[in-house]
């Protein structure tokens, strides 16, 4: 089967996509990135698209006012590039109903907590770690969902659990969770990629 075509939405460092992908490239994970969209600009997500020869998208508020055209720009590129499967990698922003329709079922997202605790508005970056910090919880590590159109809301495809440990702060926590992050997503694509987790939408 042909490998599975994916299409990035990053806001930040882009570090996740960078392991898928690595993995891609590894031979481990059976996809192939097709486009990065990033918000903004600057974002080391398509500093390493562009490193990479992955066609790379600015597409923001400041290029598209109004949410109407952004979402349909955002939409429009990934139609454009073929995609398959939408992956949120660190996308801060919400993304609107026409994506989200023609993907439905079909985008992913990573989140550093164990889902359904310490996600929804708000929860993002060390605000994740330090709640978990604070709860005094034994646990915490990343969870891969589907996207709907609540935040962090969708079904949970995946998870890995880390120690907490007593000496922990935010950047720790959060460096240990980010390892397996890494690990996760590539391995949670890769098992929708051999049709082991079915994906509505998705030929098979
Ligand atoms: C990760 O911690 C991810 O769980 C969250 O945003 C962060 C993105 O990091 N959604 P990176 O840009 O992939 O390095």
């Amino acid at each position: 089967m042909a490998p599975l075509r994916l299409g990035f939405l990053a806001s930040h460092k882009g570090s996740n996509m960078q392991a898928i992908i690595d993995a891609c490239r590894e031979g481990r994970l059976s996809a192939r990135p097709a486009v990065v969209i990033s918000n903004n600009s600057e974002s080391g997500a398509l500093a390493r698209a562009r490193q990479e020869g992955i066609p790379a998208c600015h597409l923001s508020g400041h290029t598209h006012p109004g949410p109407g055209a952004l979402d349909q720009a955002i939409c429009a590129a990934l139609t454009r590039h073929q995609v398959e499967v939408v992956c949120l990698a660190g996308y801060m922003k919400r993304l609107g109903p026409r994506t989200l329709a023609a993907y439905r079922g079909r985008v992913l997202n990573i989140h550093p907590a164990l889902l359904p605790k310490f996600g929804g508005e708000g929860f993002y970056g060390q605000a994740v770690h330090q709640a978990v910090l604070e709860a005094g919880e034994k646990e915490s590590g990343p969870t891969v969902h589907l996207v709907d159109e609540e935040y962090d809301h969708g079904p949970v495809l995946a998870q890995a659990r880390v120690p907490v440990l007593p000496n922990d702060t935010p950047d720790t926590l959060a460096a240990r969770v980010l390892e397996q992050e890494h690990r996760l997503y590539a391995e949670t694509l890769q098992r929708i990629a051999k049709g082991e987790i079915a994906l509505e939408g998705l030929r098979h």
